[in-house]
């Protein structure tokens, strides 16, 4: 069997120019400032291998966590890189930690490898508010029948509904690899410049404006449901959201897109509207802007604030709920709430 020569060129073309993941060092030298505060972001710290993670040293090692029945876990760093230790009175077990997920905005997971087939998501998580360790989310519900059982929960290495790579996947950039013993790899931990521009490897050869993606060529629906890749995009064809279940308000998404504010505004109210993409947003300081976005459109002409509106619009109009002790998300479904009701207005 022989194939025309051209059609070998052409494929041969193709396979060459599908671009490659370059990692953002690859973008640090042209875009320094987007580099530089990007790095600072809990996208950019969402994901590092554990002994790394920037709190790693300031973790409150060796404070003990109690997991019923009769197990006791503490914390240890080691010249290796931390470890957990479980006991009960008769059996200790002994488990590196290899992934530290989420920056520590709110909390710290970790992850490790078991076997080619098997990761723990460790029952031990760190919780910013307190400074303390408690059960990972979902956790606390379960009863562990042997010392296995106590040290975390086992998802499969790789499943489309609830493997450990799903993890992997939010948490990183690029598409995962998987080492020779079936260990995954992130092409980069964190979410990083390619999450959300793309691979990078045509534009970083020859720049154009054009052989990059960017988020912002596309409206705010597109936007809502690119970021919900994530975060969790609104339900497709009908409505399926549980809004009496409070962890569901995470998915910040699904509750915009309910907002009088996003569905009646022509498509001018979008993630980004409030967000911005290589900025850490969350922080006290930017309070006031979050009230000047909201009177950038509630102004005299279009339905003004009321006379009670007088201080931070999201105090009253975007609640913060709290599905368990130390967490907490604010519901972005914008509205009237009822005194102390927060999960729907
Ligand atoms: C060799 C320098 C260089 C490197 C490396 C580089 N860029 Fe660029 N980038 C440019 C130039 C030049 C432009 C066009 C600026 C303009 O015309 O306004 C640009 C534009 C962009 C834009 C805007 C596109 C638009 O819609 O207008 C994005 C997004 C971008 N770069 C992302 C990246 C990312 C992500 C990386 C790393 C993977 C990267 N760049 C690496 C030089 C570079
Ligand atoms: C590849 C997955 C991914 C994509 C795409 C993504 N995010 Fe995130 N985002 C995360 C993860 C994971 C965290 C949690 C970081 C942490 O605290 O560890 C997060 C945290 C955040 C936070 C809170 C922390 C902060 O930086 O203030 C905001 C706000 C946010 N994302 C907005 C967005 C917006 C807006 C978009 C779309 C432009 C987007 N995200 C796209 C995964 C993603
Ligand atoms: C569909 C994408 C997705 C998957 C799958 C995912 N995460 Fe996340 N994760 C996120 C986003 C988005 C955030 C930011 C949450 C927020 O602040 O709204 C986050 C936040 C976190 C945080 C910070 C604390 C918090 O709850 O905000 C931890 C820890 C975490 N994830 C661990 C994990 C672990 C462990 C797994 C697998 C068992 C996992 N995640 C699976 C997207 C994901
Ligand atoms: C969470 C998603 C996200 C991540 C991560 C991200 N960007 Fe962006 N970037 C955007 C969005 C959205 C825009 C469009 C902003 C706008 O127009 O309001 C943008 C715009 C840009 C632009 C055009 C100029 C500007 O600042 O608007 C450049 C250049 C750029 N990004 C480079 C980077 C680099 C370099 C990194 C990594 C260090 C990075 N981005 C990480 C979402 C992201
Ligand atoms: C892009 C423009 C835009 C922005 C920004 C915006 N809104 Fe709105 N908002 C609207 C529109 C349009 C409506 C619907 C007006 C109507 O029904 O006549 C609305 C409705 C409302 C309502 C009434 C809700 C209801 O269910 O009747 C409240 C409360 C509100 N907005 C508060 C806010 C707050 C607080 C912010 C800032 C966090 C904000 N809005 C940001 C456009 C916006
Ligand atoms: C009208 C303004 C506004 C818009 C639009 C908006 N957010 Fe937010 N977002 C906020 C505010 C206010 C907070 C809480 C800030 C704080 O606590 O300092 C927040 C917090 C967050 C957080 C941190 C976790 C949490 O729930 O508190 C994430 C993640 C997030 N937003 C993602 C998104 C995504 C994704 C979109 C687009 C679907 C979006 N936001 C659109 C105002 C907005
Ligand atoms: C102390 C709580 C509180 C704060 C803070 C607050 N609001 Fe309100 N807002 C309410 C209540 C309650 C209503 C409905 C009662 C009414 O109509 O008098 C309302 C109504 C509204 C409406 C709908 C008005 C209408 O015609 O029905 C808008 C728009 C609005 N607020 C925007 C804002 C903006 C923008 C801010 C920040 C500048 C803000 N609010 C701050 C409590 C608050």
């Amino acid at each position: 069997m022989r194939f025309p020569l051209a059609l070998c060129v052409a494929v041969a073309l193709q396979a060459q120019s599908l671009p490659r993941y370059v990692g953002s060092l690859a973008c640090q030298g042209c875009h320094p400032r987007q580099f530089a505060t990007q790095s600072a972001t809990a996208h950019a710290g969402a994901l590092f291998r554990a002994k790394e993670h920037p709190l790693a040293a300031a973790l409150p090692l060796g404070q003990t966590l109690l997991r019923k029945p009769g197990y006791q876990l503490t914390l240890s760093k080691r010249e290796t890189g931390l470890e957990s230790t479980l006991r009960n009175a008769t059996q200790v077990m002994e488990l590196p930690l290899d992934w530290a997920f989420g920056a520590g905005r709110q909390a710290i997971t970790f992850v490790s490898r078991v076997n080619p087939d098997w990761y723990v998501e460790h029952y031990a998580t760190w919780y910013a508010a307190p400074n303390a360790w408690g059960a990972t989310p979902g956790q606390d519900a379960l009863q562990p029948g042997d010392i296995a059982q106590a040290a975390g929960l086992l998802y499969k290495t790789t499943n489309p509904e609830n493997g450990i790579d799903g993890c992997f996947a939010c948490h990183s950039t690029g598409p995962l690899a998987f080492g020779p013993a079936n260990e995954i790899q992130p092409r980069e931990p964190g979410v990083r410049c390619e999450a959300c521009h793309g691979p990078g490897s045509q534009h970083t050869n020859r720049p154009t404006p054009t052989n990059i993606g960017n988020p912002a060529r596309r409206n705010a629906a597109q936007i809502n449901e690119f970021c919900g890749q994530c975060h969790r995009p609104p339900a497709a064809g009908g409505n399926v959201t549980d809004w009496n279940y409070a962890w569901n308000v995470r998915h910040q998404p699904v509750y915009l897109s309910q907002a009088a504010c996003f569905r009646k505004s022509d498509g001018k109210l979008y993630c980004l509207t409030c967000h911005r993409p290589h900025e850490p947003s969350l922080d006290s300081k930017v309070v006031v802007d979050y009230n000047s976005r909201c009177r950038a459109c509630h102004a005299a002409s279009l339905r003004p604030p009321a006379a009670t509106c007088q201080t931070n619009c999201i105090d009253c109009h975007m609640p913060r709920v709290s599905p368990q002790a130390n967490l907490s998300f604010t519901n972005h479904w914008i509205g009237i709430y009822r005194a102390g009701a927060k999960l729907r207005p």
